[in-house]
């Protein structure tokens, strides 16, 4: 491609915005905060839609894998926290089923994936889910998820811990406090940042139906530099 060309080509591409699936800095407005409830509800959506919560086993759960009751029943027990199902943290250990992410859907159709959400072997009908969470879930998985590989490394967060202490300090130690341990209904921080797939989805689209604030339109690096951070705080 000559210099000519080039220039063409970008002007063209500006002209029409292709919307990219993760970049938050080219969302429209009301996106942002559609995926974030999406992230939330993708995580316990009963919590964000104020439903009852499910009592038995989902029917879609394995017999063969470990878990039981309600939480067979969270988007994440299936496909994890790292959007990669069976090839990622849940590949192994209490929380295997086998069954695949949906990392392979981002930038995909949100109508389509909405049918999917609704569809089998799910059974989320519209008692369970209004058409508002359905398409709040699909924005998520289309344009919310995000690739955890270049953050998370053997369980650490391949983020800037010095960076994560400003905006830990700044963002999140009025609610945690300075150790991350002044919420007492939750275990520590630093304990939890053990699971750093967990607390990087928590801090991209923040905690079901709390005032927890949702990062996700900074970018997954600066949930990844806060990770680093809380993996060194008291456990
Ligand atoms: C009990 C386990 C389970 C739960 C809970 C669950 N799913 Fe699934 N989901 C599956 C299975 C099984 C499939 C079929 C694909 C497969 O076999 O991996 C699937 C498929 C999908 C697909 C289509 C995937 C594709 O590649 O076309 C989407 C989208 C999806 N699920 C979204 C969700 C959302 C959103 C939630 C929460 C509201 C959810 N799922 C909860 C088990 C589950
Ligand atoms: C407005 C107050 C508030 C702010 C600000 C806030 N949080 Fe939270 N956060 C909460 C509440 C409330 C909970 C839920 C506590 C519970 O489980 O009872 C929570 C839960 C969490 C959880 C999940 C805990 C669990 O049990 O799984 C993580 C991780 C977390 N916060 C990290 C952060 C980080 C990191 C920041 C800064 C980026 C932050 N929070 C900012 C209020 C806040």
């Amino acid at each position: 491609m000559n210099t000519f060309t080039k220039t063409a080509v970008a002007a063209i591409a500006a002209l029409v915005f292709i919307v990219p699936s993760v970049s938050a800095g080219d969302l429209q407005p009301g996106d942002a905060a559609s995926i974030a409830r999406g992230g939330q509800l993708y995580d316990k959506w009963w919590k964000v839609v104020k439903g009852t919560e499910p009592s038995g086993t989902h029917a879609a759960y394995p017999s063969d894998a470990k878990k039981e009751g309600s939480t067979t029943w969270r988007c994440k027990e299936c496909h994890g926290w790292d959007y990669i199902g069976d090839k990622g943290r849940y590949s192994s250990g209490s929380h295997y089923s086998g069954i695949a992410g949906l990392l392979g859907l981002a930038g995909g159709d949100p109508a389509a994936i909405g049918a999917s959400i609704r569809g089998e072997p799910h059974g989320f009908g519209a008692d369970l889910l209004d058409d508002a969470a359905i398409g709040d879930l699909a924005m998520f998985i289309s344009k919310g998820q995000f690739d955890m590989a270049p953050h998370i490394v053997d369980g650490n967060s391949t983020g800037d811990a010095a960076v994560g202490e400003a905006l830990y300090a700044t963002v999140c130690a009025g609610c945690h406090g300075g150790d991350g341990m002044k919420i007492k209904e939750m275990p520590p921080l630093g304990e939890i940042a053990g699971n750093p797939q967990e607390t990087m989805h928590k801090i991209m689209f923040g905690q079901p139906a709390e005032s927890m604030p949702a990062l996700h339109v900074f970018g997954a690096q600066v949930a990844a530099d806060i990770t680093a951070y809380l993996q060194t705080l008291p456990k």
